[in-house]
């Protein structure tokens, strides 16, 4: 029989549950205690109403949370960058060409060194609050390339997602045709047991909309969700094609047309930004406000990855999407936790109500607010995954 823990004496706790709180969409609730029974959640609320349990933590005042959920990362690559940045940070754009470095360094490497990589990541993140991630291929580009990418990827998350179609192929640049042949083909059926999405890199020099539509309808008969990068770089057609493929998330949606914030708005279809994207493309923001005044979810994530984005920190989003994207701190908040669950489609993370699982982060922070209050101070001070500590 699994034994029951209470953590109680939590100045601030985050439910993501309206109906166990303040009735605000964080659900808060002040001098909280919340009961873990195995990995679940058993029980939330005020500490002078917790239930008997065998086992006893005071968070000594502090702010409890949800595991963030990373929604978008890229972890299964080689090699980094370092050049392409200092060189954008005197003056130079970000394009996507710059995959092909990292798709040489990580054709390079061993598996070996490969799982390593992404094990040192995502320790970071697991130190910094994040009990969820999904993470991509899209560095390999041929079928066994992209095909291992998947296989180390699954051996760490359940939210693993095949992006052969990140760039052209350099294998293939006179030919983009073939590449999408391959993509929706023989690739497609060596990395569809490996994957639970697919996605594809909607944007110039990557690949337009007939092509995209090609691909995710392609993954989708394979059993594939698809999700989209899309209106990173400039306006296109990427968000309309999510909305209308159901595509459980719209990712960067930096560049939107009105046209495109209603088709959010009626749809499904989460926006997910990626604060850190920009931060380190010295990009223009995406306009959160513009999206939530619109009555869309939004997700944040980190998009980490060795090109445009090389950071495992939500908190540092957190931070970036309330001082540069008009989020509120709840809103950030809500967004890196109930936000990432919901553009993974899950409703078993991301909330601590009875039940979820028992993904907690303790915060050395009387409440969650401080998260962008205290930019690039170390707050995570206690994860529980699955309702054992963890950090
Ligand atoms: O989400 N936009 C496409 N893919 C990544 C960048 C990948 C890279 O530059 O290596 C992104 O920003
Ligand atoms: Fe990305």
């Amino acid at each position: 029989m699994s034994s029951s823990t209470v953590i109680t004496n939590i100045a601030t706790l985050v439910t993501n549950d309206p109906s166990l709180g303040d009735g605000s969409p964080l659900g808060l609730v002040q001098d909280a205690a919340v009961v873990i029974d195995g990995d679940r959640v058993a029980w939330a609320g005020e500490s002078s109403k917790a239930p008997a349990t065998d086992n006893r933590v005071d968070a000594g005042g502090r702010a409890v949370l949800p595991g963030f959920v990373d929604s978008h990362s890229h972890l299964v690559f080689a090699g980094d960058r370092t050049q392409e940045f200092n060189a954008r940070m005197s003056g130079r754009s970000y394009t996507a060409g710059g995959i092909r470095t990292t798709v040489a360094a990580t054709r390079a490497a061993t598996d070996a060194e490969l799982e390593a990589n992404l094990t040192r990541y995502l320790d970071e993140a697991l130190r910094q609050g994040t009990t969820t991630f999904e993470t991509k291929s899209g560095y390999g580009l041929t079928v066994e390339d992209e095909a291992r990418a998947l296989r180390i990827a699954a051996r760490h998350t359940d939210e693993v997602t095949y992006l052969g179609a990140h760039i052209v192929s350099p294998d293939h640049s006179d030919d983009p045709a073939a590449y999408v042949a391959l993509v929706t083909g023989e690739m497609l059926d060596a990395c569809a047991p490996h994957a639970r999405w697919i996605d594809v890199f909607c944007e110039k020099g990557a690949f337009d909309g007939d092509q995209a539509r090609a691909i995710l309808t392609a993954g989708r008969a394979k059993g594939l969700h698809p999700r989209i990068h899309a209106n990173q770089l400039s306006y296109g057609p990427g968000v309309q094609l999510a909305v209308e493929l159901d595509a459980a998330s719209a990712d960067h949606c930096t560049h939107l047309t009105d046209a495109d914030v209603d088709a959010l708005a009626n749809g499904d279809t989460v926006a997910t930004l990626l604060p850190g994207a920009e931060f380190s493309t010295r990009a223009e923001w995406p306009d959160a406000r513009r999206l939530l005044d619109a009555g869309v979810t939004v997700a944040l994530s980190t998009d980490c990855n060795p090109g445009s984005s090389f950071t495992s920190s939500v908190p540092f989003c957190i931070a970036l999407a309330v001082r540069d994207m008009r989020m509120t701190p709840d809103e950030a908040v809500w967004s890196a936790t109930a936000g990432g669950a919901a553009a993974l489609r899950r409703t078993d993370i991301g909330r601590l109500s009875p039940g979820a699982y028992a993904d907690l982060t303790l915060l050395d922070a009387p409440s969650h607010v401080h998260l962008a209050y205290r930019p690039g101070v170390p707050l995570v001070s206690g994860v529980w995954r699955r309702g054992a500590r963890v950090v």
